[in-house]
């Protein structure tokens, strides 16, 4: 038997990516731990992916199983095909799975057939949504775990009431959070106000990417005309997702936006710009999950255009309100928010330390599952 532990850590899309960084710099402080990284191609695009591992000082993956993009059976079945063999090939002791995207169940599924240990980071978390893709990723990820990390209680207490206990999941903070503290101060380098032309505190930045907003064109049309109203008040920067620059295309909604000449259209951006086009941000209008997490360590104000979210702390303690997805909840919510400005708290362990909660309990409990698994 191998001394080390070896583990076969996978990413595959933008979210993911923040979340794995400080997990693979933790690594190299460990020796019991083996890492191998791995990228589904998920998100291929140069502002999409590469420039991620670069500002985040991602190593090189050692696999890339290039699936890129496919309706969702297609997408997971791809990875899962595309997968098995290098877990055939790397033997690895644990498969380590982030967040909810589509290879975060395609991988954890062929781990589990193989008889793999699952690891699942960011764990627990539930909108109640059961339309939307993430919250199918995430139930069944985590039915199928052996090791679950929480950045939440809520998360701890939805995992209680699925029947999975305290022997297998762990309360240890947020990755992401580790993230954007070892960058904070790198950010500031980033020339973004300068070359967008913006005062700081005096714009709102916008990001869309959820199907259920951007692929349905009446929902997105409201969206839109929330926007020409905000946009009387304070300039807007709206890096474009590509899932919404292609409903912009399909639904013809382009002119809509052509006659704000106080809007800022942009590629999507790298992480160290959009971390500080986030910081000095007045507002930031979002349906992404990580955002609302990242407002609230950074307590910008954060309006989640949606009508649930999986991160309740952020709620509950944070700089975030649902602000839902029509024209009239969203300029609600918005002139409110100016007007009774709430000032967030820090949710309990998002300090910066999650990566090494996570190694120090993988280091302690893989090698007794493996030790019990070979007998
Ligand atoms: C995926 C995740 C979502 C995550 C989001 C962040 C799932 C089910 N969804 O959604 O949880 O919040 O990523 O971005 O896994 N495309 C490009 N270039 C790329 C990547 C995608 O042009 O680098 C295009 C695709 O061709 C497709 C669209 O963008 O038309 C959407 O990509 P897809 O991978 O289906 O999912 P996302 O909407 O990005």
């Amino acid at each position: 038997m191998r001394d080390r532990i070896r583990i076969l850590n996978v990413v595959g899309a933008r979210p993911n990516f923040m979340k794995i960084a400080p997990l693979m710099s933790a690594y190299r402080r460990n020796e019991v731990i083996e890492p191998l990284l791995i990228h589904t191609g998920q998100h291929y695009d140069e502002n999409m992916s590469r420039l991620f591992f670069h500002d985040l000082g991602i190593p090189e993956p050692d696999f890339n199983l290039e699936v890129g993009s496919g309706s969702h059976a297609v997408q997971t079945a791809e990875i899962m095909k595309s997968f098995e063999p290098v877990v055939l090939r790397s033997r690895p002791d644990a498969v380590l799975v982030v967040g909810d995207v589509n290879g975060t169940i395609a991988c954890g599924l062929v781990a589990v057939k193989l008889g793999v240990p699952l690891v699942h980071v960011e764990a627990g978390l539930r909108s109640g949504d059961r339309t939307m893709p993430e919250e199918i990723n995430r139930i069944l990820t985590d039915a199928i775990s052996d090791l679950l990390f929480c950045t939440e209680q809520s998360g701890i207490d939805n995992l209680a009431r699925e029947g999975i206990g305290a022997e297998k999941a762990f309360l240890v903070g947020n990755l992401m959070v580790d993230s954007l503290l070892d960058h904070r101060e790198r950010c500031q380098a980033s020339s973004i106000l300068e070359t967008l032309r913006l005062m700081p505190r005096k714009y709102a930045v916008l990001t869309l990417h959820r199907p259920s907003n951007v692929d349905d064109r009446d929902v997105l049309t409201g969206i839109l005309d929330a926007l020409v109203e905000i946009h009387a008040d304070m300039s807007i920067v709206l890096p474009l997702h590509p899932r919404l620059r292609k409903s912009l295309v399909d639904f013809g909604l382009n002119q809509r936006l052509a006659g704000m000449n106080r809007l800022r259209v942009t590629d999507p951006l790298g992480y160290l710009d959009f971390l500080r086009l986030m910081s000095e941000a007045g507002i930031v209008l979002t349906d992404s999950g990580g955002i609302q997490e990242e407002t609230t360590i950074l307590q910008v104000p954060c309006l989640t255009l949606r009508e649930n979210t999986e991160r309740p702390v952020t709620l509950d303690v944070g700089t975030n309100r649902l602000a839902g997805t029509t024209t009239e909840s969203i300029l609600t919510a918005f002139r409110s928010t100016f007007s009774n400005r709430v000032a967030g708290e820090v949710p309990p362990l998002w300090d910066g330390q999650a990566a090494g909660r996570i190694v120090a309990i993988l280091a302690e409990k893989l090698p007794r599952i493996r030790a019990a698994r070979s007998h």
